[in-house]
């Protein structure tokens, strides 16, 4: 087994915060061990709450078609995890506290991987990740390195689902990424 699925064994097991009594299951995290860039999202939904996968409903849909675009997948060559491993009820944000309980699983998760370039989709995942004053409207697409590794924040899939128009905006933040792993030997 290695560090990660041991990683894995154990955070589904956890009971730290009170999101574990309102999900079905822990939803730890998806993709290539050796990934070199790493997608954040904020917390499981529903059919992510269901199928135990990270962005597996309608929005990772969307996501998927945008990783098709640029010459990524689940599958290859990226690893999907989210702030939170337990779905909040309704699909509510994450509360601090319970980002703050669950934030360790992340860092060991990423520890474990060392990615090069983490994305993070969405306010609640830029925030926790990049800046607490992350604005996605106007900070989008733009890379920030910290402690070695690149950080970079788009639009969530949701968000997208829901606001059509900024749909080119996020494509130019995924093709921004295809040129950063290219100029990085990723891709
Ligand atoms: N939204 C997220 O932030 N993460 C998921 O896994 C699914 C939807």
């Amino acid at each position: 087994m290695s560090v990660l699925e041991e990683l894995k064994k154990e955070c589904l097991d956890c009971t730290a915060c009170p999101l574990r009594k309102g999900a079905r299951q822990v939803v730890f995290g998806v993709g290539n061990e050796n990934a070199r860039i790493m997608f954040v999202g904020e917390g499981p939904g529903e059919q992510e709450d269901i199928q135990g996968e990270p962005f597996v409903g309608k929005s990772g849909q969307l996501l998927d078609k945008y990783l098709e675009l640029v010459g990524l997948s689940r599958k290859e060559n990226i690893y999907i995890a989210n702030i939170v491993k337990c779905r909040p009820e309704g699909n509510r944000d994450p509360k601090e506290e319970e980002q703050d309980v669950c934030i360790g699983w992340l860092r060991r998760q990423a520890r474990e991987i060392k990615p090069d370039i983490i994305v993070c989709l969405g306010r609640i995942a830029a925030q926790k990740l990049i800046s607490p004053d992350f604005r996605v409207t106007s900070q989008h697409g733009k890379f920030f390195e910290k402690g070695g590794i690149l950080f970079m924040g788009t639009f969530h899939p949701s968000a997208l689902l829901r606001y059509e128009t900024n749909k080119p905006l996020a494509l130019s933040d995924f093709q921004a990424l295809r040129e950063k792993a290219k100029a990085l030997g990723i891709l």
